[in-house]
C-alpha cells in the first residue's frame, strides 16, 4: 500500500527509513531522496514513523532470553 501516492513510498518502505533515518516524515522522506508535496500524506507518515521507532524501542527493553 502506498502511503504518499505523489512520491509512490510504499508503506513497507517508510517501516524501513523510519529505523534508519532521523527525525519527522520530512527529514525521512528527504533521506528517501523524495519532497513533501501535496502534504496528505504526513499526518499517516508520523503515525507510521512513530509505530516503528515504539516498536523497536520495546524490542530493545525486552529482556535477553
Ligand atoms: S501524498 Fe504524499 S505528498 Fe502528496
Amino acid at each position: 500500500m502506498y502511503v504518499c501516492i505523489c512520491n509512490a513510498i510504499r508503506e513497507t518502505e517508510l517501516r524501513r527509513a523510519a529505523l534508519l533515518h532521523a527525525g519527522d516524515a520530512d527529514a525521512v522522506y528527504a533521506a528517501l531522496g523524495k519532497t513533501p508535496q501535496c502534504g496528505q500524506c504526513l499526518d499517516d507518515a508520523a503515525t507510521i514513523l512513530i509505530e516503528e521507532r515504539e516498536k523497536a524501542a520495546v524490542g530493545l527493553l525486552a529482556p535477553a532470553s
